[in-house]
C-alpha cells in the first residue's frame, strides 16, 4: 500500500492512497502532530500548536511512502509517513483513553462467583491480567489466601496500584468498636451504600480483607448499580432525569479534623448520557435542599433508586472468610452487610484510584 496522489488548499490535503481510499487531513491537525514536535524518549509534545501563528499549507509533494508538507508562514517542512496517515485516517474509530463499556449484573452472577489465588496473582501477569480486567468490567473482584497478616490489603493494591490515604488513614479497622464513630463499627446490618460519597472525587475503589469472621452473619452483600441505573432509566425515564440531574449533599464531619461535603447527583452521567458514577448512603445523605416543587418527585426518583439497589434479584450475597478479600468499583457496585451476632469479625479496608487499575492491565496486555 503506498500513497498515489495528493492535492491541497491552504487547509486541507487530499491523499489518495493506492488502494483507491482516500483521507482528508486539516492544517491544523498535521502541524500539531509533526514527529519532530515530541520528545525522543517520552514522545511528549515539545510545543503548543495554539501559540503558534495562522497555519496554512504552501506545498505538498509525496513518493510512495510519505507525504511532505511545507507550512506557512513558518517555513517548516514536515513528513508523515503513509501507515502513521492511514492509522489517525478519519476512518479509523476513536479509541485513545477508551475503556470497555461494563459488563452488567444481577442476582444471577451468585452462581459463578470465583475466588482468585493471592500468590497465583502474585506470580502469574497472565492471571493477574485476567483478574483485573474482570475488576474492570464487572466492577469487583475476589480474592483468597492472602495472608491474614494486619496490612495484606496493601499488599494487594501493590499488584494494580496505590493506596488512596484519607482521613481515615491508609488502612482501616472494621470492627466492632466501643465508641462507633460510625454504623460499620456496630454489628449492626449495613444497607446498600457507596464509601465516601461527600469526597470529590470518591475513592475510585475499595478493598475489604478479612482477618478474623467468626460470627453468625456478617455477609457481604453487592450490587451493580450502573445495571439498577439502566433500568431505572429504561422503566422510569422522569426519575432517572431527576436522578442525574439534581444536585445532593453529602457531608461528613468530625470534631476539628474534618469536614468533607459533596454536592452532586446520585447518578453521573457523562457528556454523551453514560452512567459514569453512583453515590448512594443513607448515612451521609443530608435534608434534600431542592426546591418545594421538585420535592415531591425526587422523593419518589429517590425511592425508586433506594428499593432497585435492595431488589434482591440486583445483589449478590456472599461470605469473607479469613484470607479473603473483595475489590469493588466504589463509583459503580454498592455493598452492604448483614447484621452478625457471636464472636469476633475484624476487617481491613483501604482505598485506591482506577487510573492505575487501567494503566496495569495496558501494561501486562502490552508485554502478553
Ligand atoms: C465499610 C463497610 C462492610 C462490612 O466499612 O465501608 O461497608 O462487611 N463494611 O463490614
Ligand atoms: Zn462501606
Amino acid at each position: 500500500m503506498g500513497v498515489a496522489a495528493v492535492e491541497h488548499d491552504r487547509q486541507w490535503i487530499n491523499v489518495g492512497f493506492t488502494d483507491g481510499s482516500t483521507e482528508r487531513f486539516l492544517a491544523w491537525w498535521l502541524r500539531d502532530n509533526v514527529e519532530s514536535g515530541r520528545h525522543r524518549d517520552r514522545g511528549q509534545r515539545t510545543f503548543d500548536v495554539n501559540l503558534l501563528p495562522e497555519i496554512m499549507i504552501a506545498d505538498v509533494t509525496h513518493d510512495a511512502d510519505r507525504v511532505t508538507v511545507s507550512f506557512m508562514p513558518e517555513g517548516f517542512d514536515a513528513t508523515f509517513d503513509e501507515t502513521w496517515l492511514r492509522r489517525y485516517g478519519s476512518n479509523v474509530p476513536a479509541t485513545g483513553g477508551v475503556i470497555p463499556r461494563p459488563t452488567l449484573w444481577g442476582a444471577e452472577l451468585q452462581r459463578s462467583l470465583t475466588f482468585a489465588d493471592y500468590p497465583s496473582l502474585t506470580s502469574d501477569p497472565m492471571r493477574l491480567s485476567r483478574w483485573l480486567v474482570g475488576l474492570r468490567d464487572l466492577g469487583f473482584a475476589l480474592v483468597e489466601n492472602v495472608p491474614t497478616v494486619p496490612g495484606s490489603v496493601m499488599r494487594v493494591i501493590d499488584l494494580f496500584g496505590y493506596v488512596r490515604e484519607t482521613n481515615y488513614g491508609r488502612i482501616f479497622d472494621v470492627r466492632e468498636q466501643p465508641d462507633p464513630a460510625n454504623l460499620a463499627f456496630t454489628k449492626l446490618g449495613i444497607g446498600m451504600h457507596t464509601d465516601n460519597p461527600y469526597r470529590h472525587p470518591v475513592p475510585g475503589l475499595q478493598l475489604l480483607h478479612c482477618l478474623v469472621n467468626e460470627s453468625d452473619g456478617g455477609d457481604t452483600q453487592l450490587c451493580d448499580g450502573f445495571a439498577v441505573a439502566e433500568t431505572i432509566r429504561g422503566d422510569h425515564p422522569d426519575a432517572f432525569e431527576l436522578l442525574t440531574t439534581c444536585p445532593v449533599h453529602f457531608r461528613f464531619v468530625e470534631d476539628g479534623s474534618a469536614d468533607l461535603q459533596s454536592r452532586v447527583p446520585l447518578i453521573e452521567v457523562d457528556g454523551r448520557g453514560e452512567v459514569v458514577g453512583v453515590r448512594y448512603n443513607s448515612r451521609s445523605i443530608q435534608a434534600f435542599d431542592m426546591a418545594p416543587d421538585v420535592l415531591a418527585d425526587f422523593y419518589r426518583a429517590y425511592r425508586i433508586l433506594g428499593r432497585a439497589l435492595h431488589d434482591p434479584r440486583a445483589i449478590i450475597e456472599f461470605r469473607l472468610e479469613p484470607g479473603q478479600l473483595l475489590v469493588f468499583d466504589n463509583q459503580r457496585v454498592l455493598h452492604g452487610r448483614s447484621a452478625y451476632e457471636g464472636g469476633h469479625r475484624h476487617l481491613q479496608g483501604s482505598y485506591a484510584d482506577k487510573d492505575s487499575l487501567h494503566s496495569r492491565i495496558r501494561i501486562l496486555e502490552a508485554a502478553r
